[in-house]
């Protein structure tokens, strides 16, 4: 089942290390060959929250690389 990914990368969460959980994502897909549609958007309406990131619809905000794959791995 595909999952679909959005992290935001505007000023606010790329300060907050948005980079971060963009190379967990792509380094967790290739190990586990999930099917995850990463995909980096401007801003997701949380950039108090920041690093935010949406996840097959539902925003998450602020995250780590730890919880966002930790909420992959839930999803697959
Ligand atoms: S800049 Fe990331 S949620 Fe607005």
């Amino acid at each position: 089942m595909s999952i679909k990914v959005k992290v935001c990368i505007g000023t606010p969460c790329h300060l907050m290390g948005a980079q971060n959980l963009i190379d967990a994502v792509n380094k967790f897909n290739k190990k586990s060959n999930a099917d995850i549609e990463i995909e980096a958007v401007s801003c997701l309406d949380e950039c108090k929250g920041a690093p935010a990131v949406q996840v097959d619809g539902e925003i998450y905000a602020p995250t780590t690389p730890k919880e966002l794959i930790d909420l992959i791995k839930i999803k697959l």
